[in-house]
């Protein structure tokens, strides 16, 4: 018998591979490369896709996160409220747009940013909030909104990892002045490479992001005002635009699979994430265990790869030693806990039954 392994994810293009290629195909033989036909025609498949008017290409998710707060106004000497469990790039953003991350504690049900606590945080030099929809799970936008409206801030929504994600009904990115999204390989909807995009209802938001991207540019060599260089590539746009239409049912099946975690974990040493909204996506599927060093080591002797995200709280990452000394006990005792399986529309069902069954076989050693 040859013995298991069941590997995170795998980036190699699989039943959309001779689609991919074509794509790649198509912009050699156009020979136009960077903001041309393709990002223009992904932009608008992308804003239908995602419930917006409009979406705006990018070079990154990070850089989708800064422009949006460049374009507020949000620079020196404001703050921005952020979570301390996500990818460091949700507050490396805040920083690259001038502004300081603070950090809000999170709700441990949900995992992501918790209301009560940015109601703490609010100063008279907080400009922006920036919720995560971490691991494909809508942030909890209703209480959010309404201290964003009790204190006039903006929302901008970190949606990196929540492509077509819904919160109360409402698509992610929406809901606030804008959401930014990533296409890095791994993501829900991923390029072969970066990419990123803004998706806004305000037409003059994103006109005027559109500049920002393109180094503040009006008309070719005529700079408005001093933006930067981040555009979405033609290459990136075409692999996208071959992709895009079968985000819906790998999102389906995305939520199959987690489905049939939560059945086959049920009872199990590894404690399941409540789904709070039927609109997650399942970017990724993370379980709980106060023994998750041995368990990672269990499941790894079993063939069974997984991965932390994240193993440290942002504001405990040496970057940001100088911007917020926030405890945030919550988002530390959980990065203690956390354990990402394997989750991605390729896995075979008999696949996380294995996971599940080697989860539950493991026994965390008891304190002597
Ligand atoms: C929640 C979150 N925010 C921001 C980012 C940054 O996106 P990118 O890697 O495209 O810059 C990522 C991905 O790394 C992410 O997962």
């Amino acid at each position: 018998m040859t013995p298991l392994r069941i590997p995170f994810l795998s980036l190699v293009p699989g039943e959309d591979a001779a689609d991919v290629r074509s794509a790649i195909d198509r912009v050699i033989a156009r020979g136009w490369f960077v903001l041309g036909p393709e990002v223009e025609a992904f932009e608008q498949e992308f804003a239908a896709a995602s419930g917006a008017a409009c979406a705006v290409g990018v070079g990154t998710g990070t850089d989708a996160i800064a422009l949006v707060l460049r374009a507020l106004g949000a620079g020196a000497g404001d703050e921005v409220i952020t979570t301390p469990l996500s990818a460091a790039y949700s507050a490396l953003a805040i920083m690259m747009a001038g502004a300081r991350p603070v950090f809000a504690d999170i709700d441990p049900a949900r995992m992501t940013i918790d209301p009560g606590q940015i109601a703490r945080a609010v100063s008279p030099r907080t400009r922006a909030l920036l919720p995560v929809h971490l691991y494909g799970q809508p942030a909890d936008m209703a209480a959010i909104e309404r201290i964003a409206a009790r204190h006039n801030l903006a929302i901008v929504e970190d949606c990196c990892q929540a492509h077509l994600a819904t919160a109360g009904g409402r698509p992610v990115g929406t809901i606030g002045v804008a959401g930014a999204f990533s296409f890095y390989p791994t993501k829900n909807l991923g390029a072969l490479g970066d990419g990123g995009a803004i998706v806004t209802n305000d037409r003059a938001l994103a006109d005027r992001l559109r500049r920002l991207r393109n180094g503040g540019q009006t008309d070719r060599y005529h700079h408005r005002e001093p933006g930067i260089n981040s555009r979405l590539d033609e290459m990136q746009a075409a692999i996208l635009r071959a992709r895009l239409p079968r985000l819906r049912n790998w999102t389906e099946r995305r939520r199959a699979l987690a489905a049939r975690y939560r059945s086959g974990l049920a009872g199990s040493p590894v404690t399941v994430p409540p789904e709070l909204d039927p609109g997650h996506v399942y970017h990724l599927f993370v379980g709980r265990s106060g023994a998750r060093r041995d368990l990672q080591a269990h499941l790894a002797a079993s063939g069974i790869e997984t991965l932390i995200h994240y193993p440290v709280p942002i504001p405990r990452q040496p970057a940001m030693a100088a911007v917020d000394p926030a405890e945030c006990p919550v988002a530390a005792r959980v990065c203690d806990e956390i354990l990402s399986l394997p989750l991605h529309p390729a896995l075979h069902d008999d696949e996380v039954d294995a996971v599940a069954a080697a989860v539950r076989v493991f026994e965390p050693r008891t304190a002597s």
